[in-house]
């Protein structure tokens, strides 16, 4: 493999992915990584520590067949628009894509090697050409929970999240702090007097939250000091599409044959790039707790087991603390009353690093050998 194209590459996803290829010094596997772009054809190629060609259209066809593989984090209109012709052209390079418009059709696999190395290998050698990110709170339930997983010792789960305003994008991120400073400005007065009313703060807020000049126009309704229980679009089953992922996702990326049940509530929340769940998991059957965080622990060199101790708790299994971190905490591990097959855990992870980049730039480097 010589020449690798990259799409989509200046947003935000895209951002991470490049930050982490130079971090990992990746480029010096690719021969001739060629940029593009849907907008500034011609333009400078970003610096990544040797000479390449100025971007080129991302719309031409012509200039995309010539690669071995291309890597898109463009999103799914993109992949809608240009995937299918390139295909028709002839084209059989390798199609890396973060956009989930590829992801369920039978010809792709979900990529999240830690996980599914097997499976994707399988895909290699059998001729599998389109290789695809995974939802990113079941790539992340996967990190945390992979061992359990593999063990063959999960019945079912549910999954409650905790989702943070990335996943709907660099806007949401923005509208999000902006309704936090409206919030504060509205009170700004009565916060700097000590003497002031806790219910009159209290009633100004509210006033200044559901006011026709707060910032709704991204998430529709206030996310800051609320929450929205709704994630992507409404299925008619009662699901929302994020929920709906959960099962069909995860048995996809495990390339399992009977389907573990995964379901829960989806939900947003004033988070900036951390998504949390929060899991119950019914067990296959009663296993002692510690060899519970042994297979937890030892499934990647990611995941780690967050001792249930309140302290420790709320200082590392938070969005705050696991930040721009590849790390995968789990914690708040313990039975639940309802049986010794019932556990509790609790897991945060980067929404743009294992959520969404990072499996894309490992993909590329087990296709690049
Ligand atoms: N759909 C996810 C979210 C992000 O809205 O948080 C993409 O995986």
């Amino acid at each position: 493999m010589n020449k690798v194209g990259f799409v989509g590459w200046r947003g935000m996803v895209g951002s991470v992915l490049m930050g982490r290829m130079l971090e990992e010094n990746d480029f010096a596997h690719i021969a001739e990584p060629v940029f593009f772009s849907t907008s500034n054809a011609g333009g400078k190629a970003p610096e990544i520590g040797k000479e390449i060609a100025p971007l080129k259209d991302a719309y031409d066809l012509e200039a995309l067949a010539e690669l071995d593989a291309i890597v898109s984090c463009q999103g799914g209109d993109y992949t809608k628009e240009v995937f299918g012709k390139l295909r028709e052209k002839g084209w059989n390079g390798y199609w890396i894509d973060a956009a989930s418009s590829l992801r369920m059709d039978d010809d792709a696999i979900i990529v999240l090697d830690p996980v599914n190395r097997d499976v994707i290998d399988r895909g290699i050698e059998s001729g599998v050409k389109n290789y695809i990110g995974g939802n990113c709170t079941v790539s992340l339930m996967l990190m945390g929970l992979g061992g359990l997983f593999k063990a063959g010792l999960v019945e079912w789960v549910t999954s409650m999240t905790y989702q943070a305003a990335s996943g709907a994008g660099a806007k949401n991120m923005r509208e999000l702090i902006s309704q936090m400073g409206a919030i504060r400005d509205g009170v700004a007065a009565e916060l700097a007097d000590p003497a002031s009313a806790i219910l009159d703060i209290d009633r100004k807020v509210v006033e200044t939250m559901r006011g026709s000049d707060f910032p709704t126009a991204e998430f529709g309704a206030p996310l800051a000091g609320s929450l929205l229980p709704w994630i992507d679009t409404q299925l008619e089953n009662g699901q929302s599409r994020e929920e709906w992922k959960a099962q069909v996702e995860a048995n996809k990326i495990l390339g399992t044959s009977a389907a573990v049940p995964v379901d829960g509530t989806c939900v947003r929340i004033g988070a900036m790039r951390c998504h949390s769940q929060a899991f119950t998991v019914k067990l296959k059957k009663d296993v002692p707790l510690a060899e519970i965080e042994q297979l937890i622990a030892s499934a990647n060199d990611w995941v780690k087991v967050v001792p249930n101790d309140r302290a420790i708790t709320v200082q590392e299994l938070t969005p705050t603390a696991v930040t721009g971190k590849l790390e995968i905490p789990v914690g708040r591990l313990r039975k639940l009353s309802m049986g010794g097959e019932y556990l509790n855990a609790f897991t945060v992870g980067d929404q743009l690093l294992w959520g969404a980049a990072e499996p894309l730039r490992r993909m590329l480097l087990i296709l690049l050998g």
